[in-house]
């Protein structure tokens, strides 16, 4: 199959994290490929990510403004662009690849301000363009399993949600004398490039988005605690959150819980079950129907429906993995680019859209006028 769909990206050098894991799920899908790219703000890394990838070296760009402008008025120009930089550009790396009527993906969370998060969402309904965003634990088949389950009423009524997403990477940081690489944390602590938060920011927008794409429940308000623990920025978060149907949920984030490497749990409570996914054994979902035992579904199982189950890339029993639920969230958004390529309808499509990213954006600033605020209840319009 031609390569009919092409793609560029802006951060993700070839020593960065997540660019090479979007170039590695986007290579599940044989309709696309990298032709373009600004990898860095530093020009050896940046030359040699694109050498690395076979670019053009004219399409390996000095800027992200230069390279929005040449690929707009290229015949064979890029489809979409993918943004993985840090929070602070995303914003403005966003907007002028709209501006140059380029469809965009771009990494979590989406900008620093509500305001920035609802102009680009101005910009995407009043052009038609597409707009991803990198809420990659949805893609999991057994997250499709779980929100198919919910709306087909087997736990019933959402009375209560659980969920954290714990880590314990950053504690080195309250120790002077540690001796451990913390360059992925460097600007992640940073005010001026992460923005108002660091563990809500990097982990609790994820708790946010996953539970609202499972259930379809909205934050109606929230109150919140952080703890910096003299640093900048918050490395520690604890939420109560309660929904648009009255219930209430209670989020857990942290980068200071030892012994945890990325606990991403999830339960969700009904008035006739219980549902529990963990992202650190992702292919099976603990499911108990009330009065009964607790069963295990498994991925790739006949237990699984088919609409659901067309996620999966393996069979049962061989583990799928991170790579393969972004993979799931971009072959979706390459089906939507497609589709919209060829004049076809693009709405139908699964993958977390400009709207999920304004809502993580306004529950960043709730968490932080909450906690900031004297711990009140803050309301999310
Ligand atoms: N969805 C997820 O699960 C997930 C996981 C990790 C990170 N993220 C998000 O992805 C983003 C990047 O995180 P990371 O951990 O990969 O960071 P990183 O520091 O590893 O990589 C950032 C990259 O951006 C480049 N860069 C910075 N400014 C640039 C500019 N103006 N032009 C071009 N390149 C520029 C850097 O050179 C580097 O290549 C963050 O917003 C983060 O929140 C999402």
């Amino acid at each position: 199959m031609a390569r009919e769909i092409r793609y560029g990206m802006v951060g993700g050098h070839n020593k960065a994290f997540i660019g090479d894991v979007h170039r590695k799920a986007l290579q599940f899908d044989p309709r696309s490929a990298l032709v373009a790219g600004c990898f860095s703000t530093r020009e050896t890394l940046n030359q040699e990510t694109g050498k690395t990838y076979d670019l053009d070296p004219d399409r390996v760009y000095p800027d992200y403004k230069t390279m929005a402008k040449a690929e707009a008025a290229r015949e064979d120009g890029i489809d979409f662009v993918v943004i993985v930089t840090p929070n602070i550009t995303h914003y403005e790396i966003a907007k002028c690849f709209l501006e140059a009527g380029i469809n965009v993906f771009c990494e979590k969370p989406l900008c620093f301000t509500v305001a920035q998060a609802e102009e680009l969402e101005a910009i995407v309904k009043s052009t038609g363009l597409l707009f991803g965003v990198g809420y990659s634990y949805t893609g999991y088949t057994m997250s499709k399993v779980m929100k198919e389950m919910i709306a087909e009423g087997k736990i019933g009524k959402v009375i209560a949600v659980n969920a954290e997403y714990v880590q314990g990477w950053l504690l080195d940081i309250l120790d002077p004398d540690s001796k451990n690489d913390m360059s992925l944390a460097v600007w992640r602590t940073d005010p001026v490039i992460s923005g108002i938060t660091n563990c809500v920011g990097d982990l609790g927008t994820h708790i946010e988005n996953y539970v609202s794409y499972l259930t379809g429940l909205k934050i109606h308000r929230l109150l919140a605690t952080r703890d910096k623990y003299n640093q900048p920025l918050e490395l520690n978060a604890n939420i109560i959150v309660e929904y648009d149907n009255g219930a209430h949920g209670a989020y857990w984030c942290s980068q200071i819980a030892e012994g945890h490497c990325n606990g991403f749990v999830v339960r969700v409570y009904g008035d006739k079950g219980a549902l529990e996914w963990m992202q650190e054994d992702p292919e099976v979902v603990r499911y108990t129907p009330k009065g009964e035992a607790m069963r295990l579904i498994h991925r790739g199982t006949p237990a699984i429906h088919e609409k659901a189950g067309a996620f999966a890339r393996i069979p049962s029993g061989h583990p799928e993995g991170l790579f393969v639920a972004f993979a799931n969230i971009h072959r979706e958004f390459l089906n939507a680019v497609d589709a919209k390529k060829h004049g076809k309808d693009y709405s139908c499509f699964d993958f977390p859209t400009i709207s999920d990213g304004v809502m993580g954006v306004k529950f960043i600033h709730a968490v932080v006028d909450s906690a900031d605020g004297g711990n009140q209840w803050v309301t999310i319009k």
